[in-house]
């Protein structure tokens, strides 16, 4: 974590194949919390492809303690290595030998939470992308694979459960009450998929079998006191398992599958070999305890690090350039299976606003990179929503232009031309070229540029000839990397159709072959193209990139009355929807300019209308009606003003919800009555559409003002079944800006805390739901829950939901006397020294400056200026800071 130098910026373009191999790889771990001791024997050959014959062997290390070092088992002496902060050399090396350290560590005092490390009482590791070398000296790169053996030995009373990757093959008793337990992983695999956990743990059984009729068991081990709250996660993985047969055609392929819930954990989910781990929230569910956005996130991820098995562990990465080749694909792949088991619709939508919020501020901010990037300080910082999510896109954009079977077609090449190596995008999209025949060259854009493509799209009608004209325009703003005019134009697959007066107009466009269809993609790859449509019967309105085809950014001069038209008529789902929200940005942006000139505007009563008959509309998925209703969040306001008015967009925004809730209480009220709140509680789309919608209207209720409606929220909130129905109607009354909601807002917390201040993770939403409250209070309110006896700075999911949450509350964070980015500031330096890699993360609303006004531009620019000078800056920490203030 010292530095002496500037860090080293590590590019693709310098990518060698390493010079040695691993062939084997044997662990022992004799635990201790303090010193832990850790023996490796590793079987080094000289790698066949290396340039570099005579090379000495390098390996990658970090606060390893150095016990004894032996060659072909003779100790080493002091002249033939050199240990340096980061490596350990051996100068001269035979071609093939045995290496073989003892080192000790201290798991501890770890509290970066990579490496080998203690969770409460239990001792786990993560080591994507670069933890290992904290276990042993190793080559810690994905394309140096490997086969372990593994040997944890531990005190038998504390530590009862021994894992490893793979299969257990031995165990047994030892001296002073210790015991061991062997594991071998017969899949070679890169250090990063390594894993161990123990600790005194209670397990979830059940069996698989898998289409081939083999039996695979699958085990969740969890504290004792969280044994109820596996449910969930056991059926989501056994669906997984079902889907990526049956989509995929892949089947697990080892006897044990087991996930393994740690409270402390830096992200979401791990995909080691055989032994997922994962943060206790995206596992543990139960309806009491749990949300539904909750028991989706535990099916996603519990998905998401399955499917790793075969795209990431199967097939890994080359290096960590490469990393949206499993994480792109994979998220691809959870999304398409969160799809298949809940509401499509309603899953894209979600998508579509983080993607759209968080994913376009990324690559409108200092960090924005390609989904491929050329260079990293800090692989650690590049776990982004770019990588993710934009990748998924980019994958979701092949799965567009190549239709689901020949989509399946390439993923069958791509695995058995990859089948355990690294690999890197460009077999991937090698395969998905030999599946189809398709040239992907300007593709590629996709995943070389940075930065949202802008497509502008006008239309003009020609009555006379019956023609209809699209003129698509697209351009890509400046990013670090590249100046927009230096950009190549994108292939944008646009999925759309025309809506005429009574329902959806034929697609007929004779330069594409295209007719007798009413929705169709067409790939747009010039920076200027025409799609000329025939035989248009009347001026149509045109429904563009339907379910989000491409990650740009639309602009479609569209009249209310055409929005409107869309919101009630478009056989697509997603574009109603996206109408919807449509509307909404184009009345609130009025409201702002009304504010701004000081000549205030009414609420347009069209959209009132139009959310009327939404709210009395039994036909559409309640579902969908509750997404309709939902306004446009601050951030996604923010993400499109050209400078952003954190309190203009606070205002009018509730300003919009409470005229709303005011002119259309009745029919708020009449859906809420008639929406019966769920008994049995279950986790489908059928319940989460109509506790959505209820709760939607209870939230409108609660705005309007009204004291009857707090009344009405409080009375849910105790008797709720359930942690959905608590929550909103707690949420409601919390955010509500009334003051005469405030007793019932201070009652509800109080009785919250009480009820639930065992189970962390519900006093998690607790910390969350205060600090996100637009109030001038708020800062001071964080800094007492900082203090509350519950809190710590050690455990990454409290400070996400306490600093993390006030980061992100747009009005409060952004406060103009600065005392928001001094707080912020204040907490990266504290995490800077205890956890580099959530400080970096944390840090990131600070370094989105350039869109605010100057006065707090300069306040964001000072604390970032104060944060690059504090001494022992993390690789982490300083490369987002120095990134920002370019
Ligand atoms: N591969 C994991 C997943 O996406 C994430 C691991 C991230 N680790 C990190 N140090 N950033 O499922
Ligand atoms: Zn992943």
């Amino acid at each position: 974590m010292m530095r002496d130098a500037e860090p080293k910026v590590i590019r693709l373009q310098d990518y060698q194949v390493p010079n040695f191999q691993i062939t084997k790889t044997e662990l022992h771990f004799n635990l201790e919390p303090t010193e832990t001791l850790v023996t490796s024997k590793l079987q080094f050959e000289r790698n066949a492809k290396s340039e570099n014959k005579s090379a000495a062997l390098e390996l990658h290390g970090q606060d390893i303690e150095i016990q004894s070092l032996k060659i072909n088992g003779e100790e080493l002496t002091d002249e033939q290595y050199q240990v340096n902060p980061e490596s350990l050399t051996v100068f001269s090396v035979p071609d093939v030998f045995e290496f073989e350290c003892v080192g000790k560590i201290n798991p501890q005092e770890n509290t970066s939470l990579e490496g080998l490390y203690k969770s409460r009482s239990m001792f786990c590791t993560q080591c994507e992308a670069e933890g290992f070398r904290k276990i042993t000296y190793y080559l810690d790169r994905p394309d140096v694979m490997s086969e372990f053996t593994t040997t944890v030995e531990a005190d038998k009373a504390l530590y009862p459960i021994l894992l490893s990757n793979g299969n257990p093959i031995e165990k047994g008793e030892l001296d002073n009450n210790r015991h061991f337990v062997t594991w071998h992983d017969p899949h070679k695999k890169p250090a990063y998929l390594f894993a161990l956990v123990a600790g005194d743990l209670s397990v979830l059984d059940d069996t698989f079998t898998t289409s081939s009729g083999r039996d695979v068991a699958l085990k969740i081990f969890v504290e004792p006191k969280d044994l109820d709250k596996c449910d969930h996660a056991m059926t989501s993985l056994k669906n997984a398992m079902k889907w990526d047969e049956d989509v995929y055609g892949r089947e697990y392929d080892l006897d044990i599958f087991m996930i393994v819930a740690v409270d402390d954990f830096n992200m979401g989910a791990m995909e080691n070999k055989g032994l997922n781990i994962f943060n206790t929230s995206c596992v543990l569910a139960k309806a009491e305890t749990t949300s539904d956005t909750g028991f989706q996130r535990v099916e996603a991820v519990v998905a998401h690090e399955y499917f790793h098995n075969w795209s990431g562990n199967r097939v890994t990465c080359r290096d960590w350039f490469q990393l949206s080749l499993k994480e792109g694909f994979t998220v691809f792949r959870d999304s398409e299976f969160s799809a298949d088991m809940g509401s499509r619709t309603v899953k894209r939508v979600e998508d579509a606003n983080v993607l759209r919020t968080l994913q376009f501020a990324e690559d409108a901010g200092p960090m924005a990179h390609p989904v491929q990037p050329p260079s990293f300080i800090e692989i650690s910082n590049f776990y982004t929503l770019t990588i993710y999510e934009k990748g998924a896109e980019v994958v979701r954009m092949i799965h567009t232009l190549l239709g689901a079977e020949t989509f399946r077609k390439g993923s069958d090449i791509y695995f058995a031309e990859n089948d355990g190596t690294a690999a890197t995008i460009d077999d991937f999209i090698s395969a998905m070229s030999k599946a189809s025949g398709k040239d992907f060259t300007q593709f590629m854009t996709w995943y070389r540029q940075a930065g949202t493509p802008v497509l502008n799209v006008a239309d003009n009608y020609d009555a006379e000839n019956q023609k209809y004209t699209l003129t698509f325009t697209q351009s890509c703003p400046d990013t670090p990397e590249a100046k927009s005019e230096d950009k190549k134009p994108y292939l944008i697959p646009v999925r759309l159709g025309l809506l005429g007066e009574s329902g959806p107009l034929p697609l007929e466009i004779s330069d594409l072959g295209i007719s007798g269809v009413t929705d169709t993609v067409v790939e747009i790859t010039e920076s200027t193209q025409c799609i000329e449509f025939s035989n248009v019967s009347e001026k149509p309105v045109p429904s563009l990139l339907r379910s989000l085809s491409a990650p740009v950014k639309l602009q479609f001069d569209y009249s209310r009355d055409q929005l409107i038209k869309i919101m009630s008529n478009d056989e697509d789902g997603f574009n109603r929807w996206e109408a919807s929200q449509q509307l909404c940005v184009q009345v609130i942006q009025e409201l702002m300019s009304g504010r701004q000139s000081e000549q205030p505007v009414a609420v347009d009563p069209n959209l009132v209308a139009a959310f009327d008959r939404l709210l009395k509309d039994d036909n559409l998925d309640p579902a969908m009606v509750a997404n309709m209703l939902s306004l446009p969040s601050e951030s996604y306001l923010a993400e499109l003003a050209e400078e952003i008015d954190v309190d203009a967009i606070h205002q009018c925004r509730a300003q919009l919800k409470k005229t709303l809730a005011e002119e259309l209480c009745e029919s708020f009220a009449q859906r809420w009555q008639k929406t019966p709140a769920t008994v049995d509680y279950k986790a489908d789309a059928e319940q989460i559409g109509l506790r959505s919608i209820r709760n939607m209207c209870l939230s409108y209720l609660v705005a309007s003002g009204q004291e009857q409606w707090f009344g009405v929220a409080y009375e849910q909130f105790s008797s709720a079944n359930n942690m959905t129905d608590q929550f909103s109607a707690m949420s409601a009354l919390v955010h509500s800006d009334s003051e005469l909601a405030e007793s019932y807002a201070s009652k509800a917390l109080a009785e919250f805390y009480q009820q639930w201040s065992e189970e962390a993770l519900v006093v998690n939403q607790w910390f969350g739901v205060q600090a996100s409250k637009a109030h001038p209070n708020t800062l001071e309110q964080v800094k007492a829950l900082m203090e509350h006896p519950a809190f710590t700075m050690k455990n990454p999911n409290k400070v996400r939901s306490v600093i993390g949450a006030f980061a992100n509350n747009p009005v409060c964070f952004h406060a103009i006397d600065g005392s928001g980015y001094k707080f912020l500031a204040d907490q990266i330096i504290e995490l800077n020294a205890l956890n580099p890699q959530i400080a970096a993360r944390l840090l990131t609303p600070l370094t989105r400056w350039k869109k605010q006004t100057q006065q707090r531009q300069a306040l964001m620019i000072e604390e970032l200026k104060r944060i690059q000078s504090v001494a022992d800056l993390s690789k982490d920490v300083y490369e987002v800071v120095s990134k920002s203030l370019v």
